[in-house]
């Protein structure tokens, strides 16, 4: 992708974000946020937490307009971060930490970046880090689109993980997902040639979404094409199951759908997901 007038960073420059509240969710680049503004406020534990490890790992981000909003100017540099060169991982949606935390704990040689909006979560991410006294992890409280299409520079990610992003499952709210044809723009800009973006999600008719966003894309290629189809796949099992209500056929022919990413750990997500009878689909995609 070219960096010109086009760029997310040009478009955001006369397109403010509004920060939103509970009543209206705020909007990026024309296009409504993936999320909802909930409770930014700390308290006992979570606020400690900030207080003290927030210097040591939180990135001091400049804000644009509001304050999950990242500077169009501002560029990530990782080496000065981490004072090191190393595959760098970045998580969207990063929760409570527990992924990301546990895997840069397993992988000392990676570096590990959480993009999170909700502060609490990263408070809760600093305490992990803090426990483990891992040096190999930084957080940002940031709007992950900003982050993906100016913040990194572009090619400086070696992986992109986007598992459990908020599903929006009623139909008049499709367009709040993070996960759309836009978003795998900017996820191939950040991306390095051969990275891979590892998706996962317990909502079908996402699942189905991301698949086609990773096929319609001209910059990822579905690294399990075709695989898992018909009673391998995880949709016909879905389908049959009809514990996400979208039933909409009885074998899903197409496949494309990755074994479970074995660097991802259980989180207490995926766990209430798994304990209501969901089934759980992963996609990896390569970047060309
Ligand atoms: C359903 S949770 C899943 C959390 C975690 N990945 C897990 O599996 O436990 C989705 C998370 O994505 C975050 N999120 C949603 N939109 C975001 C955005 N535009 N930028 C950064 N984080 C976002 C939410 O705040 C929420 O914590």
């Amino acid at each position: 992708m070219s960096e010109n007038t086009d760029s997310p960073a040009a478009q955001t420059a006369g397109n403010p974000v509004t920060p939103g509240s509970q009543a209206s969710f705020g909007t990026y680049r024309r296009q409504p946020v993936s999320f909802v503004r909930r409770g930014t406020r700390l308290q006992g534990r979570r606020q400690a937490a900030w207080d003290q490890h927030a210097d040591a790992f939180v990135i001091d981000v400049p804000r644009h307009v509001a304050d999950t909003s990242v500077h169009p100017d501002y560029v990530f540099d990782a080496a000065a971060e981490f004072g090191r060169e190393a595959p760098l991982v970045v998580e969207i949606g990063s929760g409570l930490g527990e992924a990301v935390v546990a895997a840069a704990e397993a992988n000392p040689e990676k570096d590990f970046l959480a993009v999170e909006v909700y502060r609490p979560g990263l408070a809760n991410t600093l305490l992990r880090i803090a426990q483990r006294g891992l040096t190999n992890v930084r957080v940002a409280q940031a709007n992950a689109p900003e982050v993906l299409g100016s913040m990194l520079p572009a090619g400086s990610v070696a992986e992109l993980w986007v598992f459990f992003p908020d599903p929006w499952h009623k139909a008049k709210h499709h367009k709040r997902r993070m996960v759309k044809d836009s978003f795998a723009e900017i996820a191939a800009r950040a991306l390095a040639p051969g990275g891979l973006w590892r998706l996962a999600t317990d909502w079908s008719s996402y699942a189905q979404q991301m698949r086609d966003v990773v096929a319609a894309s001209p910059d990822f290629r579905n690294a399990h094409d075709g695989e898992r189809s018909g009673p391998a796949s995880p949709l016909t099992a879905a389908w049959a199951s009809g514990v996400d209500c979208e039933a909409t056929g009885e074998s899903d022919e197409v496949g494309g759908w990755a074994p479970r990413f074995e660097g991802r750990v259980l989180t207490s997500f995926e766990n209430k997901a798994l304990s209501a009878g969901r089934v759980i689909f992963d996609l990896t995609a390569e970047r060309l």
